[in-house]
């Protein structure tokens, strides 16, 4: 069982019917953690919980986090959970540039309740999903956690919206020790391809298994930093002081990347590389909104979790276009 930070070892996961939330209850599972599912399927597929819907510590719950006493709710059945791992969101940023009012209830307003709910219940751990488009297009790189701030113009208002709740999670001087993750470019088998903002990588990798071009907006001089899913999953543990080795995290505000840059047409081609494929790439005017370059700092997170990512860039590949062509396989013509 997990010791740390753990107590009775009850996790709560919002979002986990979704790309990062499935891989997160996953570990967690596999760490001896009786794991607490809410997801309501806004952007998350119940098939993404397959593998361990069944599990016999896995409780799921078809509820949204925007509902008052969620957590309270919960402790009835479970008990009081030890950590709260929050990560449901409105994650596409053209749709939160529509919906400002709801991205603001969804992201910030119900982190804020879970927040208080987590404090009134005693847990020990509550660890947020925050963004890199919290630093705007603030282009002084590597982006460092200070950098973000009052002077900071966000780009959406999911980046505010994010912004505003990792500030409540990490400067929480008492109750739940608060730790917000501000991931970068996350990917890796799972992660929806079905939009055209969804994450570059499941796209290119959907493309180039599918036979297409790849499509670029821009002349693919743009970066950014990207991170395989299961680095950030280690990030969340090492966060709620689930892995004993890890040193104790202090509250607060960390960047998960790879920190390095990579471009876009570097990505597509590597992609193309990898499914031998010949360079089928196509070029469309650029993004409006869509900033430059984006890279982390670690060093943040690197001292305080001695965490960094394992997974290099090619193997991240590899193993998201087996999981692209497996699941083409079972997908019926
Ligand atoms: N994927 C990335 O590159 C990336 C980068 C930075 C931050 N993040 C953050 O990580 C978290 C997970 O992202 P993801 O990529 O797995 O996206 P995802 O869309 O796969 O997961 C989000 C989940 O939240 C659920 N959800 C949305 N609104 C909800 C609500 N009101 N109540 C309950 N559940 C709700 C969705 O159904 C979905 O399952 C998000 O908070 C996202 O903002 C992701």
């Amino acid at each position: 069982m997990p010791k740390e930070g753990s107590g009775n070892g009850t996790c709560v996961v919002t979002g986990a019917a979704g790309f990062v939330g499935s891989h997160l209850c996953r570990r967690l599972l596999d760490l001896g953690c009786r794991v607490i599912g809410v997801d309501n399927f806004f952007s998350g597929h119940r098939d993404n919980m397959q593998e361990f819907q069944d599990h016999p510590r896995f409780f799921f719950h078809e509820r949204s986090v925007t509902e008052r006493n969620l957590l309270s709710d919960l402790a009835v059945d479970y008990g009081p959970p030890s950590v709260i791992f929050h990560l449901a969101a409105i994650v596409s940023v053209p749709y939160s540039v529509e919906h400002p009012q709801e991205t603001r209830e969804v992201n910030y307003l119900a982190t804020v309740r879970l927040l208080e709910e987590a404090r009134n219940l005693g847990c020990s751990r509550f660890v947020f999903a925050g963004s890199a488009a919290e630093y705007g297009n603030d282009m002084r790189l590597p982006l460092k956690e200070a950098y973000a701030g009052g002077e900071t113009s966000w780009l959406s208002p999911y980046g505010e919206a994010k912004y505003r709740s990792s500030k409540a999670v990490g400067a929480c001087g008492y109750g739940p020790r608060g730790v917000a993750l501000r991931c970068f470019n996350i990917y890796g088998p799972r992660q929806d391809p079905s939009s055209p903002y969804s994450g570059v990588i499941s796209r290119f990798a959907e493309l180039a298994v599918q036979g297409e071009p790849l499509t670029i907006f821009g002349d693919g001089r743009q970066t950014r930093d990207f991170v395989y899913v299961s680095d950030v999953v280690e990030a969340y543990c090492r966060a709620a002081g689930l892995d004993p080795s890890a040193p104790k995290v202090p509250a607060g505000i960390y960047n998960v990347g790879s920190g390095t840059r990579t471009s876009v047409l570097e990505l597509a081609r590597l992609i193309l590389n990898l499914t031998e494929r010949g360079e089928s790439i196509r070029f469309y005017p650029e993004r409006p909104g869509d900033i430059r370059h984006s890279v982390a700092s670690i060093d943040a997170i690197q001292a305080a979790m001695a965490w960094r990512p394992h997974i290099s860039l090619e193997e991240g590949l590899r193993r998201t276009l087996r999981w692209m062509q497996g699941r083409r396989a079972v997908k019926p013509a």
